[in-house]
């Protein structure tokens, strides 16, 4: 009995001891958490794939971050495809700071009433989701709040009064619901409202139901608001006098409600104010007097009950305005002459008032102005502008019945043309882009044929996303329009995904947030916006893992735990066979690595393909005293193969490496490349899931190098500058003119001109080069690829690659041979300095100033210098019609290397062909290399 007794005991003891070492060696994450997350999934019907196990923290779960004591601080997963609702037990992560599901437009369901429990969190962003139901009045007890973001769902309720005790509360946008009742103010200390939110800058509110006066309670000069968007709601009432005691307000959008009474004086009070809309409304009296709105770009007070008026006088005093729009309120007699002088203005839209006799823009009219649009007035003389670029809408005026006018452009009623796209971009077959739109709320801006802002918006985004953290290659925008209602500018924006085809899910969020959290800001003029996410392709299928089967395992004990785990190992063994056999099919290197194809083989052109171990052995383990720099691509790597020979080995990082296909396609391109001025590629890695490329090593670093002086101490003379200008050049010729397919390089800098023990110039890095001509791969072109200030403006503008944008780049590469200097330093472009320096009348054209003390210092004369500047000009021509060809620029070269009295062929002919030798030849260079 005793005995059986404790054999019962051991086998409990047994039992508590497998469970807890289960326990300790999954249980890193706080428990607590580690369940709540479970939880969160549970309700998911689509979540991350890689959602596994039950150590979320430990085995870094996508959208997960935790802090050194294993709790969960942040969840961030925009635009995942996730599915589902969002599980009350969420509120049981006591250290969660952030939670961002942005653009999840399956998350549906209402808030769980006791969100208010996350004491910690600063940042709640559901934007572009499907949520519904009330916003939980437990929302204010989030102390520590400072973003606030529930835009574009289906919150249904009012505004929770207790919202008003959010005192960090910064952003606070609840736009694009079905949001009723009336704003909350604050009576007394126990009954909060949002006149409390001194701290907040944002009240974005527009697209709801709301309803009720604004109270005139709402605010006061203890306020810090820029942003006031009430557009688009049912509010009625006057427009609170209180407003003008906001000094802070850049933007104030009342527009479509329902308000009367008269436009406050106090709105003069708002000296910052860049945005007024009070369009559409129910408004009477007349305008007040808002002259010390100096910096006022748009007044919008169309389609209100005014009393007649005349234009008021003061609008052609106020100096900032941009777009003016009086549309239907009144307006009656003549329009003063003035009125078109405010130097930035660019759209007046007047239609359907009363104004009279003369349409006269003087001579003192804006540069700016675009289109003046009095469709529906009175009238009766019409003196042109000057500038015949304004477009002028009289239809339905009197002017326009007179018989000699019936068929003028002006008597027409056309739509101001507001869409067009820069830069061009085909769609895509086999890259996946982010996609969406960009919602700007109050542009400062309306014309849009002027594209300089667009183009700002395209570098300022193209910069941000430059940070390699993102993995974006480049960006596009597209299509700029104003919807119909409201004057909200949408843009389309493309994220395209570094070396590869597309962005897996931890990129996919940390581009989304930084949107959602607005940590990209456009240029001031583009105002508030949002990023509307499209829902990406590549989650839509098969990488989002789905819930069925799965909730079993939350269900079952712990015994049935461990069988399951069993189970589960044995299915992943067999899916990594199934995987494995998978690749086999389909890898295209398949066949070579048996070797045994004859008519796979050939293609490679003597590139040699290398094993994993091989390059981990003869790089120390890829150790870091071998690490030779790198880029957006991954690292390179130095390495000796037991004959002595080195090797520059370039590895792929994780998650930047192609496809199998275009991996294939790039090596086979570039074994085919052989000249002495372009680095040899001599075999390549694909083993393991790794990519790499073995090149040639060359000894003395790049061409950067060598200029800043910085690594070998070789200095550069005169002499030197002209051969490392001939041989790059003629290595770059050799690439457009003579390489079958013809290759155009796409990111020509110095860092890229490789030097060898003698200093032939090499060119290298051809990461980014593309084929010319090849129709499978056009699309490819249409990004913009390079480096800032190498990069040919004209493929900048047009997105149309040319070998004449390699010559530009060329170009910058001969005048930082001049200069010693990077193209952009403290500011200053080298091209444009050059320009502007530049006297031709003087000895070396009065460059000195620029020119490298290295030259100056080391070099007897300096023979063929001012033919070298004039060369350098032409590549860098804006046009790329009016620069040279690399063949002409090799041949300019040589001339310039015989006025300094050097032989241009004297190091070539030894070793192998020269440039000129090979273009005499068979047309196919390297014809006899190809056995
Ligand atoms: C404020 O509270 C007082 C008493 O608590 C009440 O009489 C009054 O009506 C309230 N005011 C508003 C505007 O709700
Ligand atoms: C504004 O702040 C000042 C000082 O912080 C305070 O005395 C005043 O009562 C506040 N005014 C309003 C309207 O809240
Ligand atoms: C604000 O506007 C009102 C009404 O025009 C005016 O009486 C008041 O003096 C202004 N306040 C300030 C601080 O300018
Ligand atoms: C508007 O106000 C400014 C400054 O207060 C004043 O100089 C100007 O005469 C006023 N204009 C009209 C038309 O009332
Ligand atoms: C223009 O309109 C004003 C105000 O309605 C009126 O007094 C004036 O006579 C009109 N002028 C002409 C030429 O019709
Ligand atoms: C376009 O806009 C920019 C900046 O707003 C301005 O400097 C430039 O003169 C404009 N160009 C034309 C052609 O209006």
């Amino acid at each position: 009995m005793v005995l059986k007794m404790r054999s019962r005991i051991q086998v409990c003891m047994l039992l508590i001891l497998t469970f807890c070492q289960i326990c300790s060696v999954s249980a890193l994450t706080n428990g607590l958490d580690a369940s709540a997350l479970q939880a969160l999934k549970s309700e998911w019907t689509r979540f991350p794939e890689n959602w596994k196990g039950s150590d979320p923290c430990g085995t870094n779960w996508v959208g997960i971050t935790c802090n050194n004591n294993n709790h969960v601080i942040s969840i961030s997963l925009g635009n995942l495809n996730l599915e589902g609702k969002l599980s009350a037990d969420i509120s049981s992560l006591a250290e969660l700071q952030i939670l961002d599901l942005t653009s999840n437009s399956k998350l549906s369901g209402s808030l769980p009433s006791n969100i208010g429990n996350l004491r910690k969190l600063t940042t709640l962003n559901l934007m572009e989701c499907g949520f519904s139901g009330e916003i939980p009045e437990s929302i204010g007890s989030l102390e520590q709040l400072i973003t606030l973001s529930l835009n574009s769902n289906k919150f249904s309720g009012t505004i929770p009064a207790s919202i008003g005790r959010l005192s960090k509360l910064n952003w606070f946008d609840i736009a694009d619901n079905q949001i009723e009742g009336t704003i909350p103010v604050s009576n007394g200390t126990s009954s909060p409202g949002l006149d409390m939110l001194l701290e907040t800058k944002h009240f974005h509110f527009g697209n709801n139901k709301l309803s009720g006066d604004i109270p005139e309670k709402l605010f006061s000069s203890n306020m810090t608001l820029i942003h006031v968007l009430f557009d688009g709601n049912q509010f009625t009432g006057k427009i609170p006098n209180s407003l003008g005691l906001v000094k802070t307000l850049t933007v104030l959008r009342l527009d479509r409600n329902k308000l009367t009474g008269d436009i406050p004086s106090s709105l003069n009070n708002l000296t910052d104010l860049n945005e007024l809309y009070l369009a559409d409304n129910r408004l009477t009296g007349s305008l007040p007097n808002l002259t010390s709105l100096a910096s006022l770009y748009t007044l919008d007070v169309s389609n209100n009950q005014l009393t007649f008026s005349l234009i008021p006088s003061w609008i052609s005093t106020l100096g900032s305005l941009s777009t003016l729009r009086m549309e239907g309120i009144q307006l009656e007699g003549p329009i003063p002459i003035l009125l078109f002088a405010p130097t930035l203005l660019q759209t007046v839209v007047l239609k359907r008032n009363q104004l009279n006799s003369t349409l006269d823009f003087g001579t003192n009219y804006s540069k700016q102005l675009e289109l003046v649009d009095l469709q529906n007035n009175e009238i009766t003389i019409y003196k042109p502008a000057a500038n015949k670029g304004i477009q002028v809408i009289l239809a339905d005026n009197p002017v326009c019945q007179e018989a000699g006018n019936q068929q003028s452009d002006f008597c027409r009623t056309i739509q101001h043309n507001t869409d067009f796209s820069v830069p061009q971009i085909n769609s895509c077959r086999c890259v996946y882009p982010i996609t969406g739109k960009l919602i700007f709320r109050s542009p400062s801006f309306s014309g849009f044929s002027n594209n300089t802002n667009f183009i700002m918006l395209h570098q300022g985004i193209a910069d941000f996303f430059r940070d390699p953290s993102y993995q974006v290659d480049s960006v596009a925008i597209r299509n700029f329009r104003e919807t119909a209602t409201g004057h909200q500018l949408l843009v389309d924006l493309l994220l395209f995904p570094l070396n590869k085809e597309s962005f897996n899910q931890t990129e996919m969020n940390s581009a989304i947030s930084a949107f959602s959290t607005h940590t990209y800001d456009p240029p001031a003029i583009f105002g508030p916006y949002i990023f509307r996410a499209d829902q990406y392709r590549p989650f839509s299928g098969g990488s989002i893992s789905t819930n069925t089967g799965i909730i079993i395992g939350a269900v079952v004990g712990a015994v049935v735990l461990v069988l399951l785990l069993t189970i589960a190992g044995i299915y992943r063994l067999r899916q990594k066979k199934r995987a494995e056999k998978a690749t086999g099919q389909n890898n295209p290197f398949a066949k070579w690595n048996k070797s045994t194809s004859s008519v796979d083989a050939p293609q490679l052109m003597g590139a040699k393909a290398f094993t994993f171990e091989e390059l981990r052995k003869c790089t120390d383990n890829f150790s870091p005293a071998n690490d030779v720099g790198g880029g957006g691509y991954g690292k390179v790597y130095k390495g000796i193969l037991p004959s002595g020979k080195l090797l520059a080995i370039k590895r792929a990082q994780q998650g930047s490496s192609q496809g199998e296909l275009e991996f294939k396609t790039e090596i086979e391109l570039l074994s085919r490349v052989h000249h002495k001025n372009v680095v040899k590629l001599l075999g390549f890695c694909f083993d393991r899931n790794e990519q790499m490329l073995v090149y040639e090593y060359i000894p003395n670093g790049s061409l950067t190098d060598s200029l800043s002086g910085s690594k070998n101490g070789i200095r550069l003379d005169w002499t030197r500058r002209l051969k490392i200008a001939l041989g790059s050049s003629r290595g770059l010729a050799y690439l457009h003119e003579l390489a079958d397919p013809p290759i155009i390089h796409r990111d020509i800098k110095s860092n890229n001109i490789l030097l060898d023990e003698s200093l032939n110039a090499k060119v290298a890095d051809f990461g980014l080069s593309k084929l010319v001509g090849d129709p499978e791969k056009n699309h490819v072109t249409t990004q913009v690829k390079g480096t800032m200030g190498y990069l040919d403006p004209e493929y900048y503008m047009t997105n149309q690659l040319t070998e004449k944008s390699d010559v530009y780049g060329f170009g910058v590469v001969m005048l930082e041979l001049l200069t010693g200097k990077s193209p952009i330093e403290g500011g200053k472009y080298v091209v444009r300095e050059v320009k502007a320096k530049m006297d031709k009348s003087m000895n070396l054209y009065d460059l000195q100033e620029l020119v490298d003390t290295t030259i100056i210092a080391n070099s007897g004369n300096l023979n063929g210098f001012e033919k070298y500047v004039d060369l350098a000009l032409r590549c860098v021509d804006g046009e790329g019609v009016k620069r040279p060809s690399m063949g002409e620029v090799v041949k300019e070269i040589e001339n310039i290397m015989q006025l300094a009295g050097l032989n241009p062929n004297i190091d070539s002919a030894t070793n192998s062909r020269t440039y000129e030798e090979a273009s005499k030849g068979s047309g196919d260079p390297y014809g006899n290399e190809i056995q």
